[in-house]
């Protein structure tokens, strides 16, 4: 069997509210090897797990996530998402997340939000919950900003590692080697746009492939045998990787 990894995209999201336990319990029930989560600063200084840096899009109210307390983000319902079986759910911690799949062995990558709001501070306490979950070994640190990723390097030299990228950068494999990053997840629709495949996987770096939900996607970069695919449907993933569907 293939040894890409499925990676659920801010857990099974496409069947569950996106960054919500529900949708990381969900993504460990189909089967997922990890999943993907993106953090942010609450105004007190707590690492939350939400996309955007703005609550509008997945709560009643609006407003930047860096001017909630965490107290004020509990009493949020996500109320808008397009599953009303999951209605009740919540924004969660990341503490929370890493508490509620460690039993599960999957890995976790943590996306570090720091591309409209560099957040005071976020690697270190991001770095020590994950220390204090006993999951080191286990998470994937990334990010579209690349300073954030070298800083989070400076802060555990150890950690594994992967720049983020949409828009095709020129030698990004040579770029990662050189500042001593583990990885490249690239945008699957960039991927597409040439041969850049050839030039990732020659580098032997770990390539994860974001946001992966077409059939077809999927069962070409599972064949081409990268790192993971990130997606939204890791169920979806799961059997194509078994061969059980084409
Ligand atoms: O980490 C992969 C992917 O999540 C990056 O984009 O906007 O979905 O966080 P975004
Ligand atoms: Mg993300």
């Amino acid at each position: 069997m293939s040894k890409t990894k499925i990676f659920a995209h801010r857990g099974a999201s496409g069947y569950a509210p996106e960054n919500t336990l529900e949708a990381f319990a969900l993504a460990i029930t189909q089967g997922a090897d990890g999943i993907e989560l993106d953090v942010q600063l609450t105004k007190d200084g707590i690492p939350v797990v939400i996309h955007d840096e703005t609550i509008d899009r997945v709560t009643e109210k609006k407003g930047w996530v860096k001017d909630y307390t965490l107290k004020e983000l509990k009493e949020l319902t996500v109320l808008k998402n397009k599953f009303p079986e999951y209605s009740a759910a919540k924004i969660p911690t990341l503490e929370e997340v890493l508490d509620a799949v460690k039993a599960s062995g999957i890995q976790v990558n943590i996306e570090l939000k720091t591309g409209i709001y560099w957040y005071p501070e976020i690697e270190q306490k991001v770095a020590d919950l994950v220390k204090k979950a006993g999951m080191k070994e286990r998470v994937i640190y990334s990010s579209f900003n690349h300073y954030s990723i070298q800083q989070m390097k400076k802060i555990v030299p150890e950690a594994e590692t992967a720049y983020l990228y949409s828009d095709v950068i020129l030698n990004v494999a040579e770029y990662a080697k050189n500042t001593k990053v583990d990885g490249l997840h690239p945008a699957v629709y960039h991927v597409k746009m040439a041969d850049f495949l050839k030039e990732y996987l020659g580098s032997n770096l770990n390539v994860r492939v974001w946001t992966v939900n077409e059939k077809a996607d999927m069962k070409w970069l599972i064949d081409a045998g990268v790192t993971a695919i990130i997606t939204n449907y890791p169920d979806m993933a799961v059997q194509i990787k078994k061969r059980d569907v084409i």
